[in-house]
């Protein structure tokens, strides 16, 4: 059976790209059943679009409250019954009614190797900080601001002459890559999470 994707998206859209390639494969397992924005008029829209997905938007602005966008966005993304949820650069954090319908479904991807460097500017705040390897990591959103169980991880090294943007440009091919190779074994394999391990299969390991 095929995954039901929803993609998430605020930017240009290159993780949602690279899923919409992945899923043009058959054997991916998975495909992307909508995409949603918080804003108009975004590369990651259009290219929804081209793909033939259907879109949807909710500006957190045209809401009288936080808490009735979350919902109107938690509404629309549940109506698309999806299997997993996809946050591909999406520069929301979601609330209580989101997390009640999809929780455990919904993934976040970030531009640095987490615990270390949570919030807006990964990349920034790595390069400030003088690490000398970063990164990408997938989890699964909870209630915190990237604290979920983490899904995948991988490493970035940094070089002297970075700028944040030459580092997020490494880091987004690392990242691309990431989400398509796990969200693919998930669709294709189911995953286990156990405290804060996550396991890709359904086979529950032997303690
Ligand atoms: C990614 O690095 C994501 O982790 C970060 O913003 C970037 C989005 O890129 N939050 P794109 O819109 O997928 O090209």
């Amino acid at each position: 059976m095929t995954s039901r994707l929803v993609v998430l998206v605020s930017g240009s859209g290159t993780n949602l790209q690279a899923l919409l390639d992945a899923c043009a494969d058959p054997d991916y397992g998975a495909r992307v059943v909508a995409v949603g924005a918080d804003r108009d008029g975004i590369l990651a829209l259009e290219r929804a679009e081209r793909a033939g997905v259907p879109t949807f938007v909710h500006r957190v602005k045209d809401y009288p409250s936080r808490e009735e966008w979350d919902a109107a966005l938690a509404d629309d993304v549940a109506a698309y019954q999806p299997d997993l949820v996809i946050s591909a650069g999406f520069m929301k954090l979601v609330g209580a009614a989101f997390l009640a319908k999809l929780r455990g479904r919904f993934l976040n991807t970030h531009p640095a190797l987490l615990p270390s460097f949570p919030g807006m500017h990964g990349a920034r705040d790595a390069l400030a900080y003088g690490v000398k390897v970063t990164g990408a990591t997938l989890f699964v959103v909870d209630e915190g601001v990237d604290t979920g169980v983490i899904v995948a991880q991988r490493v970035v090294e940094v070089e002297d002459d970075d700028t944040e943007e030459t580092l997020h440009e490494r880091i987004k091919v690392v990242e691309r890559q990431m989400l398509v190779d796990a969200v693919g074994r998930i669709a294709r394999e189911g995953y286990l999470v156990t405290e804060r391990r996550f396991r890709f299969g359904s086979e529950r390991p032997r303690s």
